[in-house]
């Protein structure tokens, strides 16, 4: 098989533990490069613990997971930078820098990750702000901005590093229903340019307005739409 042609997720018998407590167990999952996949399930079923773990937020102690071709168990805090270079990561509450306006906030992430040239860097403010729809607001502060651009502005701020897939636990939860599919249809986007995208939701409206692959966590496992149906129900 040839390296292109590697999931960009591989999920080989893994063990998802908080502190001592199995929160899943069994996982074998393979996200393919340029995949849309849903994450779903009740609260407190695991998912933002799966995506901590695919990110390298939580450590990984049994079984075997590779993310953009990084081995997760293992993996020493030196490394995390390079494998966040690969992916992209949304939170539900925009985490930006209030004191610092978009334009600072997106060169943060990009001096942190390497960047040098400012000419370069100048230019790819301007693609990645384009790229989420927002056009002049690289000198405004994140307060000046409402719920739906502060996210874009996150968006934008998850690609700047071109990634290979991005990590979304609930990007649309603290947002109305009008502005939530506009950002659920700025993921689609995104995803259809070549970017995977594995996305914890609780609005299973998404869903039946646009089918993809669904993960649940259920009762300590994950059940994959891809080789069994199941009933969305219950995901609250
Ligand atoms: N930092 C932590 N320390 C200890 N236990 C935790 C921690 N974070 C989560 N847990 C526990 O792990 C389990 C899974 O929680 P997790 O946050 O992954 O669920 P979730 O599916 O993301 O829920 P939600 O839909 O509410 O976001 C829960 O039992 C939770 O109490
Ligand atoms: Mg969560």
């Amino acid at each position: 098989m040839s390296f292109s042609e590697e999931p960009v997720v591989k999920i080989t018998n893994a063990t998802i533990f908080q502190d001592n407590t199995t929160v899943l167990s069994e996982l074998d999952v393979d996200i393919e490069k340029g995949e849309f996949v849903y994450l779903v399930g009740r609260t407190g079923s695991g998912k933002s613990s799966l995506l901590k773990t695919l990110y390298g937020d939580l450590p990984l102690r049994l079984g075997d997971i590779k993310v953009a071709g990084y081995n997760i168990r293992g993996l020493k805090s030196g490394d995390i930078p390079f494998l966040r270079r690969k992916i992209g990561i949304v939170f539900q509450d925009f985490e930006l820098f209030y004191d610092r306006n978009v334009s600072e906030n997106l060169h943060f992430v990009m001096k942190a990750t390497g960047w040098k040239d400012k000419a370069k860097m100048k230019s790819r403010l301007a693609e990645v702000l384009m790229r989420v729809g927002l056009g002049a607001v690289s000198s405004k502060m994140p307060h000046q901005l409402s719920g739906g651009e502060q996210q874009r502005v996150v968006i934008a701020r998850a690609l700047l590093n071109e990634p290979q897939i991005l990590f979304a636990d609930e990007p649309t939860g603290n947002l109305d229903p009008e502005v939530s599919e506009g950002i659920m249809k700025l993921f689609l986007e995104i995803n259809k340019s070549g970017t995977a995208v594995i996305m914890a939701t609780h609005n299973h409206h998404f869903i039946k307005q646009f089918p993809a692959r669904v993960l649940k966590c259920d009762k300590g496992k994950i059940l994959d739409s891809k080789n069994e149906e199941f009933e969305l129900t219950g995901m609250y």
